[in-house]
């Protein structure tokens, strides 16, 4: 049975895949900070999923370097293959460039690119000797206006990606950058972000960013977006005049 490791599977876009993932058939290896909740979502799977599922919890911090090494690793370990990597993991920071400590920012960047980077390249290789694999980074439509080190972030991701899969072309891998908008998480909460007015329409649900995703990684797209609403606000980003994402991203902030 094919293996599935997810970064950040305890709550929200990561929880959904790890369910999605599961209801493939699909065996998975969870990573995230919090060891009993990790543990937790393994037992919730395997109730709904059934108990012939395996499913390794793997706590790690990934604004670690020596603790994104041990899921590398485990990533690189050619007698357990793993065949689906989702890099999701992640958070925001409510605050301002010059209003955040410098280790926050430092822990952003870690978690956000350095290890998707480290995961990717961890993995690439066996996915590229087996012929096969999918690599799905979760990133975000920030990653397409001017907010600060999350959208820098994410814009790397989402580049990243789509250099990745021109890579991979011919080698039986994909690589999808999986880009929401806002979506019902704890994610606003855990950065303290008042998203009282945030209307309705700009919601989307985890489970179907992830459908969407299998869905364009099955069609070869290499960039995912859920929702009409955001398909259209990621083709005016992509081709806007920058001085007008910079002046829409400012009047976002506010
Ligand atoms: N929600 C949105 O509106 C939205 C929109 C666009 C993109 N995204 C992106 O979607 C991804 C998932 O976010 P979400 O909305 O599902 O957020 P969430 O509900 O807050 O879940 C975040 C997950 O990441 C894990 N995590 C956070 N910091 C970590 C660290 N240092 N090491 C290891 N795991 C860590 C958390 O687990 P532990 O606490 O157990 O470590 C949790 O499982 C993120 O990359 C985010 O940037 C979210």
């Amino acid at each position: 049975m094919a293996t599935a490791l997810i970064t950040g599977p305890t709550a929200g876009i990561g929880r959904a895949f790890a369910e999605a993932l599961a209801a493939k058939g699909m065996n998975l290896v969870l990573v995230s900070r919090d060891a009993g909740r990790l543990e937790q979502v393994a037992a919730q799977i395997r109730d709904s999923q059934g108990s012939h599922l395996q499913i390794e919890v793997l706590p790690a911090d990934l604004s670690d370097r020596g603790q994104i090494d041990r899921v590398a690793d485990r990533l690189r370990d050619p007698k357990r293959p793993v065949q689906v990597l989702v890099n999701n993991a992640g958070f925001g920071l409510v605050r301002g460039f010059g209003e955040t400590e410098i280790d926050q920012e430092q822990q952003l960047l870690d978690v956000l690119v350095t290890a998707v980077l480290r995961l990717t390249h961890a993995a690439v290789p066996g996915m590229v000797t087996r012929g096969k694999g999918v690599i799905f980074n979760v990133s975000s439509v920030a990653g397409w206006i001017t907010g600060s080190t999350y959208s820098a972030a994410k814009s790397w991701v989402t580049v990243f990606t789509e250099g990745l899969a021109q890579d991979l072309s011919g080698t039986g891998v994909r690589a999808v950058a999986v880009c929401p908008g806002y979506v019902r998480t704890e994610f606003h909460e855990r950065a303290d972000m008042d998203v009282a007015e945030v209307p309705a329409w700009m919601w989307l649900e985890a489970a179907d960013v992830v459908a969407q995703a299998f869905r364009d990684a099955e069609q070869g797209r290499v960039i995912s977006v859920t929702g009409p609403q955001y398909k259209a606000m990621a083709t005016i980003l992509q081709h806007a005049p920058r001085p007008l994402v910079r002046l829409a991203s400012r009047s976002r902030g506010r």
